[in-house]
This record gives structure tokens, sequence and C-alpha cells, in this order.
């Protein structure tokens, strides 16, 4: 079956049926990352181009990573060694790869919103791997995948985001995405750090962290995006931490099999405790694994699913 949409923008466009194929052909892949030769011909022929305006290290190099795995051809182009910096717009720029026959474009972007404009340029399917404040849909489906491999099912489970929930493109994809998969949201930080908009979006909203994480499955705690606070809507990270830092401390009224998650990268010490972060419950490095498998998920399904053989 074929994904609804020839783009990956945005969760919101990716039905409950979407999701489960992704998460269940992601888990098919997980297998291959073990083998002693991590390579299948699935995507043989085909050519990805990975355009990354912003710095990364988690997502750029698993999309590289699953592109190779499926033996696509993987050609990584950054911002700052891309004509753009000669002054030429990212629609010429996007236009230009696309003369050279590429079968995807994977594309982050400091702009909310650039990655949706290259697709109305370009005939190529768009991956959005990150755009501003707006959204990170990949992110979000690892993260539903790490849920989902733990506790078996999605539905009915109860999630709380917690810290800057404002600048969070990985909140607001999860978000939407947890909702059509029957999860229950809850976001919690400061309100500065809470926009009055998310209440509208049927989510809970806490400004009390150990209250809002006593009955929950999963916490997800989010980096404190040092580089966009210059708005001065935090009065100190010292302050910020006190309240909102996940530690054990702030962990004793949770259950015994809370799970632990975040995005990356890790603040240590602001958001999280270290103690925290290597624990048990923690499954960040997990989420990284998955992070693999899910953008192998995606290629296929893109691009390879009419006329691939999986193994
Ligand atoms: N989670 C995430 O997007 O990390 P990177 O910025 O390292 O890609």
């Amino acid at each position: 079956m074929l994904l609804s949409n020839q783009n990956i923008l945005s969760t919101k466009e990716l039905t409950k049926q979407d999701i489960e194929q992704i998460l269940d052909t992601a888990d098919s892949f997980k297998e291959i990352s073990t083998r002693v030769i991590k390579k299948v011909p699935t995507l043989r022929g085909k050519t990805i181009i990975n355009l990354f305006f912003e710095p990364s290290t988690r997502t750029r190099t698993s999309f590289e990573i699953a592109g190779k795995r499926l033996s696509a051809d993987v050609i990584n182009i950054s911002g700052s060694s891309s004509s753009t910096t000669k002054g030429e717009s990212l629609i010429d720029t996007a236009r230009n790869l696309e003369a050279m026959n590429p079968d995807i474009l994977v594309v982050r972007h400091k702009y909310s919103g650039a990655p949706a404009l290259l697709s109305k340029f370009v005939d190529s399917p768009i991956i959005n791997a990150g755009d501003g404040s707006h959204e990170h849909p990949s992110q979000a489906l690892l993260d539903l995948l790490t849920i989902r491999s733990q506790k078996g099912e999605l539905e009915g489970l109860k999630v709380a985001i917690v810290g800057d929930i404002r600048h969070s493109r990985v909140a607001r994809s999860n978000i939407q995405a947890m909702q059509t998969m029957g999860i229950k949201v809850c976001v919690v930080g400061p309100p500065p750090l809470i926009p009055v908009e998310f209440k509208y979006l049927g989510v809970e909203v806490s400004h009390n962290l150990r209250e809002a994480i006593k009955d929950v499955d999963v916490v997800m705690v989010l980096r404190i995006q040092l580089e966009r606070q210059k708005q001065g809507l935090l009065s100190s990270l010292r302050e910020y931490s006190n309240y909102f830092c996940l530690t054990q401390e702030s962990l004793d009224k949770a259950r015994n099999d809370i799970l632990i998650i975040h995005p990356g990268p890790v603040n240590r010490g602001i958001e999280i405790s270290l103690d925290v972060m290597e624990s048990k419950h923690s499954l960040i490095l997990n989420q990284v694994t998955n992070g693999v498998a899910i953008r192998m998920a995606l290629f296929y399904l893109l691009l390879g699913e009419k006329n691939a053989n999986p193994n």
C-alpha cells in the first residue's frame, strides 16, 4: 500500500494507516542494521539528495546511513557549501538539483514552511528534515517507533512533553502524530514557553512538572533551545532547571515503568539530569538507532515499494 502523500512535510498529513505502515516497515528493516554486511539492493540506482541549511548530527547522518543501507546513492549538501552563499535562491537551488534527476530531496531549513514551498517547485518527493519551529515529522515517527517497541501498543498511552514547547518542531509533529494514534498528550513548561494556542490543540497544559508526570507512560524531554532564547523568555537557566529539569527527585511520584525520551541534542543538567539520562528508563540512544530504520522505511515507501524487495 502506498502512503497517502508523495511528500513527508507534516505529520498532519499522515493517516493512522500511513503511520502504522511506516512503523511496521521500519520494524522489518531494523534487522538489516545488525547484519555483518549492512546493505540490501532495494534502492539500487536511486539518488537521494540531503540538503541541510541548519546544523544536524542525528538526522543528517541517519538519512545518509538509511539511504546507503538500501544501496541508494546519497549526496549531502550543506547550506554553507552551497551556492546560496553566493545569492542563489532556495527555489533556484532546488530546481537546479532537480535538473540532475534525483529521486528524493531531504530538506532541513531554519524557516518554517521551506520544504513545503520547495514541493511546489519540484516534482521529486520531499522529506521535511526539520523546518524552523514548524515540524520534524521523521523525528515524531522514530519517537512513536521507540515507544511502540517498548509498550507494544500506542492507543491509550499518556505522554508528557516537557520543556521549550514554543520553539519545538518536535513537539508540534509529535502532538499531531500521537493524537492520530490515540495517545493523550500533556505539554509541560513555564508559561512563556507554551504559547496560548496550544490549548486549542486538544492537549492538556501544565506548569507543574511533578504533578504532570505522575501518571504518564512516557516523558519526552525537549532541549532548551539556547540559540532561540534571545527574546528574554526565561529569567535564567538556573531557575528553569529548578522547576523543570527532569531529575530522580522529580520522578519520585512517577510510574515505575515510565519511559524517558529526548530528541537530542541534550543540554545535560539543564532539562535532564545526568543520572536520569543514563537510567534504565532512558531510551535516548534507542531513538537514534530507530531513526535509521524509520528513514529507511520512508525512502522505501516513497521510492521503492512499487518495484523492490525489502530483503
Ligand atoms: N533530533 C535531531 O533533529 O537532532 P539533530 O539536530 O542532530 O539532527
